[in-house]
């Protein structure tokens, strides 16, 4: 017993006398630290846990960290206590656990639920307070009980999607499913359930249920569902949840559904006006219009601010002077452009897109006049010519002009273009690949320098042996066409047959 009551003693001091050197010290962390030696069976002891995911070197995480560490402190006191930690990705010994976590940029958070069995990205704001309020939310039930108009004006708001279940009674397997969908979904929307739709602000408010409302702040303002299969509401939700038309402009309330929008596996279809500009309302209704017919058929759209585009148009290579524009661009990068649009045109030029009659547009520098440098220079209007249709042997070399190996490559290719300066059937060329768009189904470039051989017949081939003169040469001879060989061996399968 006595040697018992001394330990109990014992650890008590401990806790005493470490306590507040832990809480007044400067290296006292509210943030629970973690690593790959730890982190699952932390994880697994908590219902609900914050992770971060930082990289020591990253400005953005170094800016959070104080937010991070604040909310910190005042969450582990609310009820029930919220844990938050971070772990560092960067570390060779963590990126495994990361990469399970699909840990693409710094900092990432996400929230783990069930003892790490859920797990789902954190979409709060970064600052403390905003922090705080958003994990308070994620606490407790997924979906919020409505009892009166007053709840249902509080939680539904104005400016943002908030998903209701209307149900006779609070039980079956609608509310279920109901839930089920609320707990995957909680981290994007709000959810509530309630006994009567009265107490909802649009909508028929006679119906009992089981139905489904989903309340958005733009198009028809509400829409009702009542299929309650888990799979069909999800569907339901990221569908009815998304505008017709997304607005891109400085608006930061549109933020969320832009990211949405840039987000979808959709082909997107963005239309470019000047807003201040005349004439930019009958454009946006007659975009609108359009929309509606292409709804169902895996197309999204968006109406941007040619004002806050500028970014945008560098990367899809189209220029202010072509406004009012319309760019559409599958998930592969392909690109449909139609500058200086009419209003009256945009459905008949959408449908002409429908039926195949576009040709996709490349990004282009314009095609240089002189072209006298041993090294050819080839741009996106010029590709098919000199490649494809030039009936020749063809090197080329896709380049970025920051890239250092492509700057050492540079004096290598010309030795190699000087050497085939009197063979009329080789040419030597460079793309740069950052003013020009490649053609995806011909040529595969992951980075830079990417070389490829197209011989005169068609076959292309990727050259990945050593950035050296001879072997480059070695290699064009070996692939290039002899015709006259080509045709010997030809007669030959002939004699044979
Ligand atoms: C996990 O391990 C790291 C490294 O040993 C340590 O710094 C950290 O405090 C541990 N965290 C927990 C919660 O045990
Ligand atoms: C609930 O969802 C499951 C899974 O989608 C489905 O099998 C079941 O039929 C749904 N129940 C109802 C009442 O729709
Ligand atoms: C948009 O239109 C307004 C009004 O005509 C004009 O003042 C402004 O310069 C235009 N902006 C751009 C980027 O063309
Ligand atoms: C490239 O050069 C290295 C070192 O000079 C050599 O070991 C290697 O075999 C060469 N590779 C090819 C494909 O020629």
């Amino acid at each position: 017993m006595g040697c018992c009551r001394i330990w109990i003693w014992f650890l008590f001091v401990l806790a005493v006398v470490s306590l507040p050197s832990r809480i007044s010290g400067e290296t006292w962390e509210a943030v629970l630290t973690l690593d790959h030696s730890n982190f699952s069976h932390t994880v697994s002891k908590h219902n609900l846990i914050v992770v971060q995911f930082y990289a020591p070197w990253c400005g953005r995480c170094k800016k959070l960290a104080p937010e991070y560490e604040k909310a910190s402190s005042i969450l582990s006191s609310h009820d029930p206590p919220v844990v938050l930690a971070k772990i560092d990705a960067d570390d060779e010994k963590n990126k495994v656990l990361a990469s399970e976590f699909d840990v693409r940029g710094y900092p990432t958070i996400k929230i783990l639920r069930n003892g790490g069995k859920n797990v789902q990205a954190y979409k709060g704001p970064y600052e403390a307070d905003g922090m705080v309020d958003y994990l308070k939310t994620q606490t407790g039930p997924a979906s919020t009980e409505i009892k009166s108009v007053d709840d249902a004006t509080a939680f539904i708001g104005e400016h943002k999607v908030a998903i209701v279940g209307v149900f006779p009674k609070f039980s079956g397997e609608e509310l279920d499913n109901f839930t089920v969908l609320a707990e995957k979904l909680r981290a994007d929307y709000d959810f509530g359930h309630t006994l009567n739709a009265k107490h909802l602000p649009r909508g028929e408010s006679s119906v009992t249920g089981p139905i489904v409302r989903l309340f958005k702040p733009f198009d028809e303002l509400f829409v009702d569902f009542q299929d309650f299969h888990v799979e069909a509401l999800e569907k339901f939700v990221e569908e009815s949840s998304v505008p017709l038309v997304t607005v891109f402009n400085n608006d930061l309330s549109n933020y969320p559904f832009i990211v949405k929008f840039f987000g979808s596996p959709n082909v997107k279809v963005m239309l470019f006006i000047n807003f201040t500009a005349e004439g930019a309302e009958s454009f946006k209704s007659k975009f609108r219009e359009t929309s509606q017919q292409y709804r169902q058929q895996g197309l999204s759209f968006l109406v941007g601010d040619v004002k806050s585009s500028t970014a945008h148009f560098q990367y899809l290579g189209v220029k202010e002077d072509q406004v009012p524009l319309i760019v559409i661009q599958h998930k592969d990068g392909k690109k449909f452009v139609k500058p200086n649009l009419e209003p009256d045109h945009i459905s008949s030029w959408l449908k002409a897109y429908k039926d195949g009659n576009i040709a996709p547009y490349l990004k282009s520098e314009p095609i240089p006049e002189a072209n006298n440098e041993p090294v050819k220079v080839v741009v996106g209007d010029s590709l098919q010519d000199v490649v494809f249709n030039s009936g020749k042997n063809v090197l080329l070399e896709f380049y970025s002009p920051w890239c250092g190996y492509c700057t050492e490559l540079a004096p290598i290719l010309e030795e190699v273009a000087v050497s085939y300066e009197s063979d009329a059937d080789v040419i030597i060329a460079k793309l740069d690949g950052i003013a020009n768009d490649v053609p995806s189904e011909s040529f595969e470039v992951k980075g830079y320098p990417t070389v490829y051989f197209k011989s005169a017949s068609g076959k292309i081939s990727k050259y990945d042996g050593n950035r050296t003169k001879e072997d480059i040469i070695e290699f064009i001879e070996k692939n290039r066409d002899k015709p006259a060989q080509n045709q010997q061996e030809q007669g030959k399968g002939k004699e044979e047959l």
